[in-house]
């Protein structure tokens, strides 16, 4: 982009899609509508604080309607948002237990919409950075009909993804493909600017991001692997930092910017029958990615994120991500842990 240029989302979008000789402008017209939801639920989080103020804490507010968490809300405003446009021939959701369907008054499109919402919810009431994450595909099987098939794939077949972190500004990062490119929301135009073009994570970071609280339920080779960023780095002479928010967009934004390594692994307590936590399809697809495309890698700690077959809309899994040698690190530390 030549500098001194205000580049808009909108115009970064239909300038990625002229990319594409065939592009019918379908495409820019969803992440359009994902753009504006975002915007509305960006104003909600930021007046989160001030419900209590002025008294809408009770079951109902002003207009006698209930108060809604929210992560209810913004899943609320992202399916209304995205269902009339014509783009999308169905929608799956952290929130939702099944498909949400296109009502049947609207068309249909070309386009599958899988979404977390707010994620890193638990935190909204002490003011801490929450997101929103979101992964595009294009209709697999035939016909009109929108089937659960359709949302259960592999994250290598991703047209997009993206999240929106609501920090202390609101920021967009997504891909299509074509690099990873950031932009942040001016409140006073209402618009996201292009402030972050092609972001690349360092190869190697200095930060590592985990829940140390989980350490009794690691497996060995993530206990050998934590322990090792204790120790002076070789090449700084110190030991990793640790940072954790505790919401994945954030400590993932953080860690695409510096580098570093946000770790959820699974946990062991029984080893037979080990437990994940965050969701491929809502969570760990879009951020693969999105990290993938920044020159860094995602892994469950044996096998690459993308490459999975999703089976169930809300399948869990280890996530490990970030900088390319350190997740790499980690895989050998993983593969070891017998
Ligand atoms: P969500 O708010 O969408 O349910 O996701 C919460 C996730 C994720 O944001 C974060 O990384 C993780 O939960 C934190 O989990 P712990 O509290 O177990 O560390
Ligand atoms: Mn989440
Ligand atoms: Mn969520």
């Amino acid at each position: 982009m030549l500098k001194g240029t205000v580049v808009t989302i909108q115009r970064h979008i239909v300038e990625q899609e002229r990319m594409f000789p065939k592009a019918t402008g379908d495409f820019t017209g969803l992440l359009w509508d994902l753009t504006l939801a975002a915007k509305m639920i960006s104003r909600e989080v930021n007046k989160a604080g001030i419900v209590d103020i002025i008294g809408l804490t009770g079951e109902s507010n002003v207009h006698g309607e209930a108060v809604k968490k929210l992560d209810i809300f913004a899943n609320d405003l992202i399916c209304k948002s995205m269902e009339h446009g014509g783009h999308l021939s169905v929608m799956a959701s952290e929130e939702n237990e099944d498909i949400i369907p296109i009502p049947n008054e609207f068309p249909k499109g070309k386009y599958v919409l899988l979404f977390d919402p707010l994620d890193g919810s638990s935190n909204i009431d002490a003011n801490v950075s929450v997101g929103t994450i979101f992964s595009i595909f294009r209709k697999k099987t035939a016909g009109s009909e929108s089937l659960k098939e359709d949302c259960l794939r592999k994250g290598v077949e991703q047209v997009a993804a993206g999240y929106i972190v609501y920090g202390s500004s609101t920021m967009m990062v997504y891909t299509t493909g074509n690099g990873v490119h950031g932009f942040t929301l001016d409140p006073s135009i209402g618009e996201f600017l292009l402030s972050h073009e092609n972001i690349r994570i360092p190869a190697k970071g200095r930060i590592y991001s985990i829940n140390e609280g989980n350490a009794n339920t690691w497996d060995e080779g993530t206990k050998r692997y934590i322990a090792h960023l204790k120790e002076s780095d070789s090449a700084t002479g110190r030991p990793y930092s640790l940072r954790y928010i505790g919401s994945l967009v954030a400590d993932f934004h953080r860690n695409l910017l510096y580098g570093g390594i946000f770790l959820y692994p699974a946990d062991y307590k029984d080893p037979k029958k080990p437990k994940a936590k965050l969701r491929l399809l809502y969570e760990a697809n879009p951020l693969a990615f999105i990290v993938e495309q920044a020159g860094g890698m995602a892994s469950t700690g044996k096998e690459r994120i993308l490459d999975i077959q999703a089976t169930e809309l809300h399948q869990k899994m280890p996530l490990i991500i970030g900088s390319k040698e350190d997740v790499m690190a980690y895989e050998r530390f993983f593969g070891q842990k017998q």
